[in-house]
């Protein structure tokens, strides 16, 4: 991952996302991967993910293995309305984390952090958010002033925030279907939007057109042989 990158990957379910997800976050050393979903399990643990499921623990294994290297796979309560706190708080302990570091050795001194967010219509919904909750609001705005990444996937791009889908360096879509979520991708697109949308309605699965900079790629996930 280049510098401060913030990656959104789109693509309805089974189109390839988590596991483009899991590729752009292999090697990478201080990891947390937010997922409230229990199928997590069986690439969690094959990626080398540790699973933690409370704030405290998970604050506690941060600061403990800040040093060295980690890669966290935080499974909190699958329930709406706590998910929303969660990856509020969690965002804001990030931050906090990274700007004391940051103040004590310099910004430059301190160690990069990636936080990765799957499915995040559920925790991170398309309608305004009290104040209590916009951790994650801020995290999209200016993680990378703390030097922390940002990835997220979502099957329902029209119902995420839009903090998250505005503010990205580089975008990957999967193949989508829903009228609604083209529109947002549509909007995305800009000038080429109506253009993007119809081609990423036509992609098959594990198909994917790569946005960046205003230029577009397109590609397709393989699988080596096991
Ligand atoms: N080793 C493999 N060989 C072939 N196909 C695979 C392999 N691993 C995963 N796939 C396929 O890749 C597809 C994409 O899976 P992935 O979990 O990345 O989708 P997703 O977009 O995250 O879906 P969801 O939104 O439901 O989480 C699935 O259809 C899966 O069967
Ligand atoms: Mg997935």
């Amino acid at each position: 991952m280049s510098k401060f990158e913030r990656i959104g990957l789109f693509g309805k379910s089974q189109s390839g996302k988590s596991t483009m997800m899991d590729r752009i976050l292999r090697g990478q050393p201080r990891v947390i991967l937010f997922d409230a979903l229990p199928a997590r399990a069986e690439n969690a643990s094959r990626e080398g993910y540790v699973k933690i499921e409370t704030m405290i623990e998970l604050q506690e294994a941060v600061r403990r293995n800040y040093e060295t290297g980690f890669r966290y796979w935080f499974k909190p309560e699958n329930d709406e309305d706590f998910l929303v706190l969660a990856l509020s708080d969690l965002s804001k302990f990030m931050i906090d984390h990274q700007d004391q570091y940051a103040a004590k050795y310099g910004l430059k001194n301190i160690a990069d952090l990636v936080f990765a967010v799957d499915e995040m219509a559920d925790c991170y919904p398309n309608h305004a958010l009290p104040k209590k909750l916009n951790g994650f609001s801020k995290m999209c705005r200016s993680g990378r002033h703390s030097r922390i990444h940002l990835i997220g996937a979502t099957q329902r791009p029209a119902e995420v925030g839009t903090k998250f889908r505005g503010q990205l360096e580089k975008r990957i879509f999967f193949t989508l279907t829903e009228p609604a979520d083209l529109r947002a991708i549509a909007d995305i697109g800009g000038a080429q939007g109506r253009m993007l949308a119809e081609a990423v309605s036509q992609l098959k699965a594990l198909e994917y057109i790569r946005m960046e900079n205003g230029t577009y790629t397109n590609g397709k996930l393989t699988f080596p042989k096991a």
